[in-house]
């Protein structure tokens, strides 16, 4: 039941700060520690490459969970679009661990790819929103998202559980590895201000609606920019403005725009830069810059330490590991107003189904 909103998408969208305090409260105990099965940790702990297999928005998670794992448990960390990996026969190292990374539980793209991995048994997790789902049953090991069903066909909460859980899951990994890193990572603390970051951004809901009026609206194409952690996060806001404004946009790494892309920007673009890493903020502050001389008409969602007087969007700091659990909502926020405004049916895109079971 939708209740008083409009659209799922929406409410989904306004569950996100207690879906986050909900894994704070299942995945950590109070002291900060996280509380996984050790078994799965133990198993984790063994192997010398993660192998993170996922489609569209899980596996955009994915690509977050590659950092996460990477700086927090220092575990080397692939992530593979599951319709390519069940085909490519990657090489594999000699203690691989895949985890899948599904909503639905249902994918059949993912799915292809744990019957490969189960028949030369290799061990995995598959974290989902759905219990006893396929990839639930066949796994190893399962986490879940405790979201709440997802009915609306763009995936919003997900995402965030996804992040949330492999957040929670690099932590404890690190632990169990001695890493300084992962031990001063106050997960839970960090959770709780992801919470209520959410809720600010959330309560900004207006602002974001006159700027999908104003330019999103009119708009054929944009752009999402960013480096790094931010450009995995600007994949998934195009696919989100996509597939339910019918807007074409891409998301790109800031400093690979002008080797070709650039051409693209016309007057009244909408450029949006995604800045919340201090190495480099000013880099794609001159990236948005190099478009706006071409007309681009530029936005920033911007993590308040690094924000400047003209940012347009401004979310709350949190650990620079986990931002993307924020950077994100404004993106989710204008796709929705997008779709909304141009009248579409928000929840039910054209061409699109919430589970793909077919490869
Ligand atoms: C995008 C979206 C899809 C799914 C993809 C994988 O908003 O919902 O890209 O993320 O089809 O689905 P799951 O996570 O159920 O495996």
């Amino acid at each position: 039941d939708k209740g008083p909103y409009p659209y799922y998408m929406l409410k989904e969208i306004d569950e996100q700060p207690n879906v986050m305090r909900k894994l704070a409260s299942l995945y950590t105990e109070e002291s900060g520690k996280p509380n996984v099965d050790a078994e799965l940790i133990n198993a984790m702990k063994q192997a010398d490459r993660l192998y993170i297999v996922g489609a569209g928005t899980s596996y955009h998670a994915g690509l977050v969970g590659k950092k996460l794992f990477e700086k927090l448990a220092h575990v080397p960390t692939e992530v593979h679009i599951a319709s390519e990996f069940a085909y490519e026969n990657p090489l594999l190292s000699k203690k691989p661990f895949f985890i899948f990374l599904s909503q639905s539980g249902e994918t059949a793209d993912s799915r292809e790819v744990l019957v490969n991995v189960n028949a030369h048994n290799y061990e995995s997790l598959t974290i989902t929103n759905v219990e006893n789902s396929t990839l639930f049953r066949e796994a190893t090991y399962t986490m879940l998202l405790h979201a709440g069903p997802e009915i609306s066909v763009a995936s919003t909460k997900a995402y965030t559980a996804q992040i949330g859980v492999e957040a929670i899951l690099a932590k404890a990994l690190g632990e169990a590895k001695e890493q300084t890193i992962a031990e001063e990572f106050d997960i839970r603390q960090q959770l709780g201000l992801v919470a209520t970051g959410m809720q600010a951004i959330i309560d900004e809901k207006d602002t974001i609606d006159d700027l999908a009026k104003k330019y999103f609206v009119p708009a054929n194409r944009a752009f999402y920019i960013g480096r790094g952690i931010d450009q995995t996060v600007s994949l998934e806001s195009a696919l989100k403005l996509k597939e339910i404004s019918y807007v074409q946009a891409e998301g790109f790494a800031s400093g690979e725009l002008k080797h070709g892309t650039i051409a693209l920007i016309e007057e009244g673009t909408p450029v949006i830069g995604i800045i919340t890493q201090k190495r480099t903020a000013n880099l794609t502050r001159s990236n948005l810059q190099e478009t706006e001389s071409r007309g681009a008409a530029t936005f920033t969602i911007v993590r308040k330490g690094l924000a400047e007087k003209d940012d347009t969007l401004v979310i709350p700091d949190v650990n620079e590991l986990i931002t993307p659990l924020l950077s994100v909502v404004p993106a989710q926020l204008i796709a929705y107003f997008t779709s909304l405004n141009k009248g579409l049916d928000v929840d039910r895109p054209r061409n699109l189904a919430k589970s793909v079971t077919v490869e």
